[in-house]
């Protein structure tokens, strides 16, 4: 965030209470949300134990709620079994197996309805079908699919059988695909010939060849869902038809009963410092977390059409797609393409044709959106709206009060829900019926969760106009688990800096005069890029892959749509580019770095340099290089270069 940008914050003091009709029907009453924030401060310990009885179905009960003997590596309801698919299927098919689960809109305008019956026949038959591949439960599976109903089938179906998932963002390249399924160590990927998007098709199969090429190691078996039809390499012996492997398997699978604290799923995401990190989640805490949020946040009813616009190799995919909703028995809507297809009316046209009553999405889209005017969603019926959710980057005040006037008609609450990968599901957010909504700010933490803002020496910053790290001061159910394969990771990124007592976010935050909390961005060097998350060193490990580039620093400046963009600074072997040479190299490296890691990754800009301005002990001035890109004024001291004269070679002037 700019300095502008957290003075337009700070000053932001509109408030808007809860509208009154929602609030005559809201779920969550102002005396519920006192009382379970009551009952959450007088024992958390207690707190969740009563949730998790009510929530979770189990197979066999727990006793011990939590286990710290060996903190900051918290286990919930260890002792406890149960399964992850069976509380998201099974468990409403007597009352409500006739409902719509997933009601599917394909890009090409194809559209179709699971209900939770159908959904439940299909996921134990993917089920069945993997069992007979041999995949049994611990094995690690790697999804790599496009927003089509069988990626959540197949998300289920690993769950089922107590196979661990990790799905991969279809946008990613074949490298990042093979860095995941190596570190994974996965035995087996699921992927598609294709998936549609902007209108073509784009292809994901040939990415798993390239990225498994070299790799004949732990993947034993591709299975492919046909898709787009476009012809596809079928490797003998490995590549197996999504159609065929299901043939003749029966519609019903006994769940795999697993401890609590079995890993559901690992999702990579990015960090600072080196390659993406494997977050690894539990079963019963993370369901339980994903359960709850979804019903106090959206307060989700039986006839409610709930849209996340999230793809599933997102965190938000993952719980407020696949397993939040499911668990809470509600009906989602699934969108495979992009939103701006046939053109910018697509959403509010797939709102309108499948009543969606509860939207959720990103201040990303949201800026894309307004930017074409009001005159699009004004062709379409909102009215069924009742509910806004944003999530993924601070959402500027400007973007939140048009989503509530055009979108909403001012008649539905927003919700601006702050959470992470880690945290595996919503941890500040307003309740809907119930908190006065400031654009801008996630207002305060959900039932529960003990949030706070604190100083350099852990202690609560007490004053407004002063930020502080974001932190989370007791362990809660739905919290990673640990980094797979690198518990020290783990405990040094999260935990570390203020003694293994408070859970460091990486964002820094302010708190107001309210208490509510205005988070500011990431503390760290980790971009938000349309909402997509993305670390300097992934970035600057794709330049210095191409054999023209020594050496490349990246930062983000801020940007109107994408909210952050990113501006390299590269130093070349040999001479620096200059001219047309320039140009031609800086349009190559944008290709490459797209390839590299994928096409969210590909630069705004790139400036040329003859070297990076270090520090003595030689680390790179990233603040002087982000002040250069955002034009700001430089508060380093620049004396101390080697040679000064950089500064104005990084500005573009010489
Ligand atoms: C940022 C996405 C401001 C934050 C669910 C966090 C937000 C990072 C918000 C996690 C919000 C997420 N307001 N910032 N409502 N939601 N962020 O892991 O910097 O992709 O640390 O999870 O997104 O990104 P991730």
């Amino acid at each position: 965030m700019t300095d502008s940008n957290i003075e337009s914050i700070l000053h932001e003091n509109r408030s808007f209470p809860p509208p009154l009709a929602f609030a005559a029907k809201a779920r969550i009453t102002p005396a519920e949300f006192a009382a379970l924030n009551t009952e959450a401060a007088r024992d958390n310990v207690a707190f969740w134990t009563r949730l998790a009885r009510e929530e979770l179905s189990w197979h066999t009960k727990f006793k011990q709620t939590l286990d710290d003997s060996q903190a900051p590596n918290y286990r919930w309801f260890a002792d406890g079994m149960l399964n992850a698919s069976h509380n998201c299927l099974d468990v409403h098919l007597a009352a409500n197996g006739d409902k719509p689960a997933i009601i599917f809109e394909g890009e090409p305008g194809d559209s179709h309805t699971l209900t939770y019956r159908q959904l439940t026949a299909e996921v134990c038959r993917f089920a069945n079908a993997l069992k007979a591949q041999g995949i049994q439960p611990g094995d690690r599976i790697v999804i790599y699919m496009p927003m089509v109903p069988e990626a959540v089938i197949a998300m289920q179906a690993c769950a089922r059988i107590g196979a661990t998932h990790s799905v991969v963002f279809g946008g990613f390249s074949a490298n990042s695909l093979r860095d995941r399924i190596n570190d994974a160590g996965a035995k087996m990927v699921i992927t598609a010939d294709g998936g549609w998007r902007g209108g073509r098709s784009i292809e994901l199969k040939s990415a798993v060849d390239a990225a498994l090429a070299d790799n004949g190691k732990t993947v034993g078996k591709v299975i492919v869902l046909k898709r787009t039809g476009e012809p596809v390499a079928m490797q003998e012996g490995r590549d197996l038809w999504w159609s065929d492997v299901v043939k003749g398997q029966r519609d019903r699978c006994e769940p795999a009963w697993v401890g609590a604290e079995h890993p559901l799923f690992l999702l990579y995401t990015s960090g600072s410092t080196g390659k993406p990190k494997g977050i690894q989640h539990s079963t019963a805490g993370y369901l339980l977390s994903a359960k709850l949020t979804s019903q106090w946040v959206f307060d989700l009813r039986d006839d409610d059409v709930f849209w996340c616009t999230a793809d599933v190799g997102w965190v938000t995919g993952h719980t407020y797609v696949c397993y939040g909703p499911l668990a809470a028995g509600a009906t989602i809507v699934m969108y495979e393409g992009a939103p701006m297809h046939p053109d910018g009316g697509r959403f509010w046209k797939i709102c309108e044709k499948h009543g969606v009553t509860i939207f959720y999405t990103a201040p990303t889209a949201l800026r894309a959106l307004m930017k074409l005017g009001d005159g699009i969603p004004a062709k379409y019926d909102l009215s069924k709206l009742r509910l806004l959710g944003s999530v993924g980057e601070p959402i500027n005040p400007e973007a939140w009060i048009w989503y509530h006037t055009v979108i909403g008609g001012g008649r539905c609450p927003i919700v601006d829900t702050w959470w992470q990968t880690e945290t595996g599901a919503i941890m500040a957010s307003p309740i809907p019926g119930v908190t006065a909504t400031k654009p801008g700010s996630c207002t305060t933490p959900v039932p529960g969760i003990d949030m706070a803002v604190v100083d350099d020496n852990g202690n609560p910053v007490g004053n407004p106009e002063q930020g502080g790290w974001l932190v989370v001061r007791k362990p809660w159910p739905g919290m990673l688990r640990t980094i797979w394969g690198d518990n020290a990771r783990y405990l040094s990124t999260y935990w570390a800096r203020f003694g293994n007592c408070y859970y460091v976010a990486g964002d820094t935050a302010h708190q107001d005069q309210d208490g509510y909390f205005w988070c500011m961005g990431r503390a760290d060097d980790v971009f938000k890029v349309s909402g997509h998350r993305l670390g300097t060193m992934e970035v600057e490990s794709a330049f210095v892959a191409h054999p023209r580039v020594a050496e490349a620093a990246v930062v983000s400046r801020p940007h109107d749509i994408k909210g952050e963009s990113i501006f390299a600074y590269v130093v070349c072997r040999g001479t620096r580019p200059t001219g047309t040479d320039a140009e031609q190299l800086s349009a190559e490296l944008r290709e490459f770095v797209g390839k590299e890691l994928g096409a969210i990754a590909k630069p705004d800009d790139i400036r040329f340099a003859d070297n990076l301005p270090k520090t003595r002990s030689g680390k790179i001035m990233r603040r002087l290089l982000r002040a250069i890109a955002r034009d700001e004024k430089i508060t380093e001291d620049i004396s101390t270069l080697e040679n000064p004269a950089i500064v104005e070679q990084l500005r573009g002037r010489a």
